[in-house]
């Protein structure tokens, strides 16, 4: 059989920086430890996060020329509906800027104080919006997803007995059923489509709305399509929409699967719920067929949305995501298994075992990643998890994870080759390194953006 090979060729390039070590550990310093300070430039190869930094096509990029920037009634508009439509059966569309507003316009409809909001592991900004309206995210997932040993095609599933329980317990109190798919969370792992199927009944029996957080959907069909029983023969757009046909609505950051660099939409099926949204989408994000995007984003968007859930497109990308799984492995580094969709994660509580919690294990590894190879990866563990809102202690998940996440399109499988290479580098010297860091500033929700670390050792 021949081997996956990009469906596509490079138009144009950008140039990277090497620096050195000695920079690296300068800049680090200034930084506060805390990688997203960073000036780009002083990054080699950026694996933050998979969001934004896609590479467009040409044909996302001719659709930029062609984008209509009327106020109202925009044609970029209705060809983004049109193509959300098709793949989504959704008749109703809501533009936003990016996910996060998504979630803040339709949580303004859906989530009251003191409500619950259960589904698989929920992304940080989603939990912070459910929070920020002193709401509870619940998190199901299942127990497999906390092992990163442990085989599973599907580490993203709904927990079914435990959103039972809660839905037995308080059903009064849910407000809604969220399923982030792929769970990024939980390492970037797939739901099965069985899974969703589930979960559907449960809304069912206790008359509950059932929303996807869709940034990874089309990485999530292609898992469906290659792991799930009976979805072999299916192409990407049909189990697409076999999918969203067992939703009620969707927010989405287009950031990821719409190969975008900036935009998000709610998309749903209730009219009314549509007609409450549309007021927080004017008052927060802008009229109802722009809602902070450009004509010519909406445009690019809809050209990405049709790109993604192409299967030889989707096939390369999660086949170079786990090229440097591969590599990462054969180095020795522990690594989340089996691979995600837009990342590798690395088990940082094994990586250094003898750092303990309370110094931040994930982000020590982060910082020591940067200075090695000049690779910007992300702390998905205790600093990320922020602190209880009610104890305000320090919340410690079941895994500390670094996210190597990549971006589409965008790096070749050498910068795969440098990243592992420089991984084993840091493994090496692991010993050497016994302390982690402590916080000297955070804000009181998502830290991790704006954190200040010192080293414990100082
Ligand atoms: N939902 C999921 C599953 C996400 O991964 C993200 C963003 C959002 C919602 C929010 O979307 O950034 O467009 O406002 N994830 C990025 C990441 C930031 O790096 O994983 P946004």
């Amino acid at each position: 059989m021949l081997p996956f090979c990009e469906p596509y060729k490079i138009k144009m390039i950008e140039p990277l920086y090497r620096s050195t070590r000695e920079q690296r550990e300068s800049w680090i310093s200034e930084a506060r430890y805390n990688i997203f300070n960073l000036k780009s430039d002083q990054v080699f190869i950026d694996f933050l996060t998979d969001s934004g930094m896609g590479a467009m096509s040409d044909r996302q990029w001719a659709a930029i020329m062609s984008g209509d920037e009327s106020y109202a009634g925009s044609r970029s508009f209705y060809e983004l509906k049109d193509t959300i439509r098709e793949l989504t059966g959704f008749e109703y569309l809501l533009p936003t800027h990016q996910g996060r507003a998504a979630e803040n316009v339709l949580f303004s409809v859906l989530v009251k104080e003191g409500q619950l909001v259960p589904g698989n592991a929920h992304f940080d900004t989603t939990k912070g919006h459910i929070e920020f309206r002193k709401a509870f995210a619940v998190d199901c997932t299942i127990d497999e997803a906390n092992d990163t040993t442990k085989p599973h095609p599907f580490k993203g599933n709904v927990n079914i007995s435990k959103l039972e329980s809660i839905l037995e317990q308080s059903a009064d109190r849910v407000s809604f059923i969220l399923i982030t798919a792929t769970c990024n969370t939980a390492g970037g792992q797939p739901v099965s489509m069985d899974n969703v199927r589930r979960v559907r009944n449960l809304a069912d029996r206790y008359g509950k709305l059932l929303i996807i957080d869709a940034a990874r959907f089309a990485e999530n069909a292609y898992f469906i399509k290659t792991r799930e029983e009976g979805y072999q023969d299916q192409s990407i757009k049909a189990i697409v929409l076999e999918m969203f046909s067992l939703f009620d609505g969707a927010t989405m950051s287009a950031k990821k699967d719409g190969i975008v660099n900036i935009g998000g939409f709610i998309a749903l099926k209730s009219k009314e719920i549509y007609q409450e949204a549309s007021m927080f989408n004017i008052l927060f994000e802008g009229f109802l067929t722009y809602g902070g995007q450009a004509g010519r984003d909406m445009a690019a968007l809809a050209q990405g949305l049709r790109e993604a859930t192409e299967f030889d497109y989707l096939e390369s990308r999660i086949s170079q995501v786990a090229f440097l799984g591969e590599k990462l492995k054969s180095y020795g580094i522990p690594i989340q298994e089996p691979f995600g969709g837009h990342a590798i994660f690395i088990d940082a509580l094994r990586f250094f075992p003898h750092i303990p919690r309370e110094e931040f294990p994930g982000q020590t590894l982060v910082v020591e990643l940067y200075k090695a190879g000049g690779i910007r990866s992300a702390e998905i563990g205790s600093l990320m998890a922020d602190r209880d809102p009610v104890t305000r202690e320090n919340r410690y998940p079941a895994l500390e994870l670094v996210r190597l996440a990549i971006p589409r399109r965008a790096y070749t499988n050498n910068h795969m080759e440098y990243a592992a290479a420089t991984a084993s580098i840091v493994l090496e010297a692991s010993q050497k390194i016994r302390r982690g860091y402590r916080l000297t500033r955070e804000a009181p929700i998502m830290r991790h953006f704006t954190m200040e670390l010192e080293p414990v050792d100082l």
